[in-house]
């Protein structure tokens, strides 16, 4: 299973201390196969990279510009930049974003911009509460499926994160029986190796019990959480146990 931690706009040199336990405990027995990817904001990728020199955890970014090629694109970061300071994943179509007017297209190219930088994708796709109740789910991720990865060959090295839009940051989360369903729904759009799932949306301590046995997912994306160490290692551990 993959634990990725989104730390958003949160985060700063002092929180690096915070990281200790979770370096501690990466070391241990108790992870088994579990694998840590930590995205923390774009000004602490080189401090996180040093600071987990001697350990497993690995690091992401949370957003790219599209563009491979450098160019006069103020106040942006491209994937060669990313994978430069020691990045080996980047979360890309995070509803945040797509909510500020990134559309598929933009999606599209990022992710294949990405891939070429040899990053690990991690694609977010989801739909909002108002899509929901319209029963629009299945035809909002289908639709974000086929125009992101438009022309996209190898698709088993890179994530899929389902991310429901009304369950970020508001402590709801879907029943099992709709997750399930839901990542069935996705995974069967692949033929032969489908990317790897997660699902991102409130994951805490106490509803992990709820979500870890869930078929076909293989980890999740986690938010705030993943700020507090005791909380993300407990997400963790509890995944196990
Ligand atoms: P929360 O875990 O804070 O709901 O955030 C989820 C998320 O957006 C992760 O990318």
């Amino acid at each position: 299973m993959y634990f990725v931690a989104n730390w958003k706009m949160f985060g700063n040199l002092k929180s690096l201390n915070s990281l200790d336990k979770v370096i501690k405990f990466s070391k241990s027995k108790e992870i088994k196969k579990g694998r840590l990817i930590y995205c923390p904001p774009y000004t602490l990728i080189s401090s996180f990279f040093k600071k987990f020199k001697n350990c497993l955890i690995d690091i992401g970014a949370q957003n790219c510009h599209e563009s491979i090629d450098y160019g006069p694109h103020t106040g942006f970061v491209n994937c060669k930049m990313l994978k430069d300071i020691g990045a080996n994943y980047v979360i890309i179509g995070h509803s945040e974003n797509r909510s500020k007017g990134e559309t598929d297209k933009i999606i599209n190219i990022k992710i294949k911009s990405a891939i070429k930088a040899k990053l690990k994708v991690i694609f977010c796709i989801g739909e909002t509460l108002t899509e929901k109740r319209k029963k629009k789910t299945r035809s909002v991720l289908s639709k974000q499926i086929k125009i992101g990865l438009n022309k996209i060959k190898k698709k088993s090295n890179m994530f899929i994160a389902y991310e429901p839009v009304w369950s970020i940051g508001t402590g709801k989360i879907p029943s099992t029986k709709e997750l399930e369903q839901i990542i069935e729904f996705i995974k069967n759009k692949f033929k032969g190796r489908s990317p790897k799932i997660l699902y991102g949306g409130s994951v805490n301590p106490k509803n992990i019990k709820n979500i870890k046995n869930i078929n076909n997912l293989n980890g999740f994306l986690v938010g705030g959480a993943s700020q507090n160490p005791k909380k993300f290692i407990d997400i963790v551990k509890k995944t196990y146990n």
